[in-house]
């Protein structure tokens, strides 16, 4: 567990220096924080957490080693305390969605998050933040993909690696891109395993908090301990621009054959594609989002 300074604050401002703060979100970067110290963490607070929180809206995952071991199943007649014993015994994955519009300490918690960001970095604009958070067992996994959002990670309990690659070539390309930012198709991207020798790895203890740039490729390998993370997403100006931009792109793709770059950085090019996507939003309807994937498992009392 990180030594951290006694504060009620989140995060230790010493971790973001001039050029940090100048480049948060640009390059990846790794931080601590307090949130690991609170109770809502240990097994009562996760426990009691479950209980109060909707049903409908907690994800419940299992998977082996393949991406296409991923299930998705739903909860049975099972309390918050067997859920987290069901976590520690098994390969689950439990994910409290948008928790910072459902529960009020969650709330309270993204809210001194994004206030002491807003205060730390110059000219930081988040906007409809997105707080996940996350309850993994023992060597579960992520597997290879990328969000279209930005994406922090808030690491609470146990260990975990997170491997982050480079937004390009042979990492990810356009057309991928542009397929998970459409969603045409789900956010896992190809891998190969040669892809590690130019990623970097995190290995990341409670208390420690890491950021990348938007849509660049992770992926997760927990450790053999229960793991509690929040996984926040938001979007900025910037990073608007781009997703709509990269939308743009697709239909332009799509429908004309035009093959565009990855869109690395903002560019002149970027005001018309913006008013092209627009323009396309209102004409057609957005794609349909990928199949839901069926329930296969039942998560209940044992
Ligand atoms: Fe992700």
């Amino acid at each position: 567990m990180r030594d951290f300074p006694e504060t009620t604050t989140v995060f230790d401002p010493a971790t973001f220096d001039a050029e940090t703060r100048n480049q948060f979100g640009e390059v990846v970067s790794a931080h601590t924080h307090s949130l690991h110290r609170d109770a809502m963490f240990t097994d009562e607070g996760l426990a009691a957490l479950l209980d109060r929180y909707p049903r409908e809206h907690i994800g419940v995952y299992r998977m082996g080693d393949t991406p296409e071991s991923w299930e998705c199943g739903r909860l049975g007649k099972v309390t918050g305390q067997q859920m987290v014993q069901a976590v520690k015994d098994g390969r689950i994955w439990l994910n409290l969605r948008a928790a910072d519009r459902r529960d009020p300490e969650l709330a309270e918690m993204n809210r001194r998050i994004f206030a002491e960001l807003k205060a730390i970095i110059p000219g930081f604009r988040p906007f409809n933040t997105d707080l996940g958070l996350l309850i993994s067992s023992p060597r579960a996994r992520v597997f290879y993909h990328l969000d279209v959002p930005r994406v922090m990670l808030l690491h609470l309990r146990g260990h975990k690696s997170v491997w982050l690659y480079p937004r390009e070539e042979p990492f990810v390309d356009a057309h991928g891109l542009e397929a998970v930012v459409s969603e045409k198709t789900e956010e896992e991207i190809p891998y190969s395993p040669e892809f590690d020798a130019g990623g970097e790895c995190f290995h990341l203890a409670p208390g420690d908090m890491v950021h990348w740039p938007q849509n660049a490729p992770h992926r997760i390998d927990n450790g053999d301990d229960l793991n509690v993370s929040l996984s926040i997403e938001f979007m900025t100006p910037v990073a608007q621009l781009r997703a709509n931009t990269i939308l743009a792109n697709a239909w332009l793709r799509d429908r004309f054959g035009l093959k565009s770059r990855i869109e690395a950085r903002p560019n002149a090019g970027w005001l018309p594609k913006v008013l092209l996507a627009r323009a396309f939003r209102l004409l057609e309807p957005r794609h349909k989002k990928p199949t839901v994937i069926p329930h296969t498992f039942l998560l209940e009392e044992s």
